[in-house]
């Protein structure tokens, strides 16, 4: 697949603070990509370099090859959604949604035949006449997705645009989203700090901290193989210790030697290590190299979390069955729950 847009290189500083420092990334033609890391990170500002609302310090930014880092947003074949998508309150959905065709002065008959499409795309059929004041959030963000979507635009930036939603709703419009960007072969960028939200819908997802890209890999690439200890926090609950590789597949962790499956780092190199709270299994203390103390267990639906205090920290686990708090118990996992990364190369932000 080609690439739709690059980013070479790019540097971005407001206040002599370096905002994106030294960005690189390829975004391929139709898929869609999520832009996911905390508040702050740098991800709008990215989305902004892409629109072209923002002009880099230094860098590149490509366009089917193309370069267009000059160019102003309106030359560009791109269009954005915001959180605030801010529709026009005196408009009804038809008249919001052909707005942009309108500006291009198209032909009515083209207007009604394209609005139609997006109408029915969004799942608005009917709606046409309505105040947008009228509707519902989600009724509204569908609104703002068609009004963006009817140009036709090659890309799709979308910053945060279910984040006004309530939870049952937000996860109906994730799945919506998913739908029409298939249906339409758009790229999306998509940015969120929901790890779940950036997992679920993306074919790739670009990890950000304070202005670095930390990973890019599709979801099951990032969850099963974070590259540092910040990604495996923040994309799921995890344990992480601090350990030494002793040989390519063994490793020192509290004390402990373990097998595990990762090799090619240093002798005796410091290393993390994370452990996901669904992979440790309960076992009776003598079963075990590692034991604790139950804290808490909390019924969570599917599984009980539990909160164990083991080697002085604290571990959490998922289990399907509840082990009552002041027990002791082991805990083991197997070789290939390891999962062992290199220490985290510290950046200023
Ligand atoms: N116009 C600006 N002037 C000064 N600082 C800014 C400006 N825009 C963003 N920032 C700062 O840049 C950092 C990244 O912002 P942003 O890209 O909006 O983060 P995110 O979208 O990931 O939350 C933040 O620390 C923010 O305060
Ligand atoms: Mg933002």
């Amino acid at each position: 697949m080609n690439n739709i847009v690059s980013l070479r290189d790019i540097t971005v500083e407001f206040d002599d603070e370096k905002i994106l420092d030294s960005i690189d990334l390829d975004i391929k033609d139709k898929e869609f990509i999520t832009l996911l890391g905390p508040s702050g990170c740098g991800k709008t500002t990215t989305l902004r370099i892409i629109g072209g609302f923002l002009t880099p310090n230094s860098g590149k930014v490509i366009f089917d090859g193309k370069e267009i880092t000059n160019v102003p947003p309106y030359k560009r074949n791109v269009n954005t959604v915001f959180q605030r998508y801010a529709l026009f309150p005196h408009l009804n959905v038809f008249d919001n949604i052909a707005f942009g065709l309108r500006v291009q002065k198209l032909p009515e008959k083209e207007i009604i035949r394209r609005v139609g499409e997006m109408l029915e795309l969004v799942n608005l059929m009917g709606y046409e006449k309505r105040s947008v004041n009228k509707l519902s959030g989600g009724q509204q963000q569908r609104v703002a997705i068609a009004r963006a979507l009817v140009n036709r635009p090659r890309l799709l930036l979308l910053d945060e645009p279910l984040g006004a939603l309530d939870l049952k709703l937000r996860k109906e419009m994730q799945i919506e989203l998913k739908r029409i960007q298939k249906s339409m072969e758009i790229t999306f960028v998509f940015v969120t700090h929901d790890q779940e939200e950036a997992l679920t819908m993306s074919d790739t997802v670009v990890v950000m901290k304070g202005g670095h890209i930390q990973q890019i890999g599709s979801p099951i690439d990032i969850y099963n193989e974070p590259v540092n200890s910040f990604v495996a926090d923040f994309i799921g609950e995890s344990n992480i210790v601090s350990g030494a590789m002793i040989r390519d597949r063994e490793v020192e962790i509290l004390g402990r030697r373990f097998e595990c499956v990762d090799g090619g780092f240093g002798a005796n190199e410091h290393v993390d290590v994370v452990i996901r709270p669904e992979d440790i299994k309960v076992s009776a203390p003598s079963e075990a190299k590692l034991t604790g103390i139950v804290e808490s267990t909390i019924f969570k639906g599917v599984h009980y979390e539990m909160i164990v205090d083991a080697c002085d920290g604290k571990w959490k686990i998922q289990s399907t069955k509840a082990v009552e708090p002041g027990q002791e118990i082991g805990m083991r996992f197997d070789p290939e729950d390891l999962h062992i990364m290199k220490k985290m190369e510290e950046h200023r932000r």
